[in-house]
């Protein structure tokens, strides 16, 4: 029997630079003409199993499915599902496998979707694993900085706040680096900072010029996009800790005073306190913006997970 290999997304590397470019132009056209898209998933199904608190991108999910003419089932929290009976990853997927034709999924583990890719019947989204991956943001971020900056090359990127558990910021990082002449400033408390595997495998393996520092202010005039993270509260082991580091970043228009005028603030969100509400009515605050491109890479996505022209 001839089986076709079914595409899952784990990683942002699951992706070609092609297939990363193709994606973006699609959600342009998606965002330029969108009722040429309404049917295209008509009679398919997505399920979102959230296994972890999510607004964005399960409802980005879900209303990318509904706006392509999809339906979508699901469940938000663990402990709706059958997992709270005892349910093995393994058999939920193996019969949502069944009851869908696409699954984007969030779980606490890292490398819990690798481990449901293996038992899918259909393809396989990462909603965000752990403080592993998030390749849906990442390709968010992506759209967000070619439709802000107008380009994916030449910028310095300032990444801010939770390195170390941040899932997005190590999804970005893999991304950016495929991209000519990209800089980064990595700004986070010693206790925050990148991971060394992330440091090593990806930006010196690639040659990406970086540099580490505790003050949020001192490249700030440099920057063509300042990427700010939450502190990940739960991802700590101990709570003191968290208190102690949560608000070391508070990002308010004092600290934007040297910064470019066409500088691009994005936050994956949701933010807690690390941006100040009152950036928020600055023009260079782009994170709502951001959460609203969400739904349309994701509608790019579906349809190419589906093959669908
Ligand atoms: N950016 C993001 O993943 O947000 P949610 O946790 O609300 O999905």
């Amino acid at each position: 029997m001839n089986m076709k290999k079914k595409r899952n997304l784990i990683d942002i590397r699951d992706l070609s630079t092609k297939e990363i470019d193709e994606l973006i132009e699609v959600a342009n056209d998606i965002i330029n003409h969108k009722e040429k898209y309404s049917h295209k998933c008509d009679g398919k199904i997505l399920a979102t199993l959230f296994f972890e608190p999510s607004t964005r991108t399960r409802l980005s999910f879900e209303s990318a499915m509904l706006r392509l003419g999809g339906k979508v089932l699901g469940f938000s929290e663990a402990a709706s599902s059958s997992t709270a009976k005892g349910e093995t990853l393994a058999d939920t997927i193996c019969v949502v496998s069944g009851y869908s034709d696409i699954i984007a999924m969030r779980h606490p583990k890292e490398g819990a979707p690798m481990v449901a890719s293996k038992s899918a019947l259909v393809p396989i989204i990462n909603a965000g694993d752990g403080g592993h991956n998030h390749p849906t943001q990442t390709l968010t971020d992506l759209l967000t900085i070619s439709i802000e900056k107008k380009k994916l090359n030449n910028l310095t990127i300032g990444l801010c706040g939770d390195l170390k558990f941040g899932r997005t910021i190590h999804s970005l990082i893999t991304a950016m680096s495929r991209y000519k002449n990209i800089k980064f400033i990595l700004i986070s408390p010693e206790e925050l900072k990148l991971p060394e595997y992330t440091k090593t495998e990806v930006l010196d393996k690639n040659h990406i010029p970086y540099v580490e520092t505790t003050d949020i202010e001192e490249y700030m005039n440099e920057l063509d996009i300042l990427y700010m993270t939450r502190v990940q509260k739960e991802r700590f082991f101990n709570e003191a800790d968290y208190v102690r580091l949560k608000d070391y970043y508070i990002l308010n228009k004092d600290k934007l005073v040297n910064a470019k005028k066409d500088l691009c603030i994005m936050h994956p969100l949701p933010r807690v306190n690390e941006i100040a509400t009152d950036v928020d009515d600055d023009p260079r605050a782009c994170y709502f913006k951001q959460a609203e491109y969400g739904v349309f890479i994701r509608m790019a996505l579906i349809m190419k997970m589906l093959e669908i022209k």
